[in-house]
């Protein structure tokens, strides 16, 4: 089951992680940690980026250097939680293209309505980084997935901050293929589809909506 998971296990990223969990914890430090915690991400996420070599010229000679190979990266934005970690992944992938996704959780079903969808151009080009901080369910993520494939984009990675173990199963069942990157795999969910021990709902906290 976890064959297509990665956690990331970076001290940096666990020490923010436990800073971000703690309920005390104010809006824009809550903000900051998610932005510093998705740089890391960001970084470990495209470590496989392939590379081209070009000839460049430094102030002393000629050489021939490598550079990312390809068109620009999409940074995939599942409303609304998604906007922070893009924040964050966006400084060190400063010229990445923006998609945006809007889901909610039907607090019935549980289920994922999607309300707006937007995608870059050429996509099949690109390679795509889907963010949203919680895997819980899985719904959201599956059906963003789902989606952004019919856009048949180069390649496609889901980042999170946290994931469930009862989401990691049903989005693999869903689609084995795509890589899971979080910087932890929680307990479980409760009967509200939250994550425990978890950090509350990302999206109010990030927000200041409760
Ligand atoms: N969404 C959140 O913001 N938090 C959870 O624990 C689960 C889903």
């Amino acid at each position: 089951m976890k064959a297509n998971v990665k956690v990331i296990e970076h001290p940096l990223v666990k020490h923010k992680l436990s800073l971000l969990r703690q309920k005390e914890r104010s809006t824009n430090s809550f903000r900051t940690l998610i932005s510093e915690i998705s740089m890391l991400l960001a970084y470990e996420v495209t470590h496989d980026l392939p590379l081209i070599y070009e000839e460049i010229e430094t102030p002393l000679a000629k050489m021939r250097a490598p550079l990312l190979e390809g068109k620009k990266i999409v940074l995939i934005n599942i409303l609304r939680a998604g906007s922070g970690m893009v924040e964050g992944m966006l400084r060190i992938l400063p010229s990445a293209r923006i998609g945006h996704i809007g889901l909610y959780r039907d607090p019935e079903t549980l289920g994922a309505v999607e309300y707006y969808f937007k995608l870059p151009g050429e996509m099949a080009d690109r390679d795509v980084i889907l963010v949203d901080p919680m895997l819980a369910t899985g719904n959201s993520a599956i059906a963003a997935v789902e989606r952004v494939k019919t856009a048949s984009p180069r390649s496609l990675k889901f980042v999170c901050i946290l994931a469930a173990p009862e989401g990691l199963a049903n989005f693999h069942e869903s689609h084995p293929d795509v890589p899971v990157y979080t910087a932890a795999i929680d307990e479980r969910l409760d009967e509200h589809g939250y994550i425990l021990p978890g950090l509350g709902d990302a999206g109010d906290r990030l927000f200041g909506t409760k």
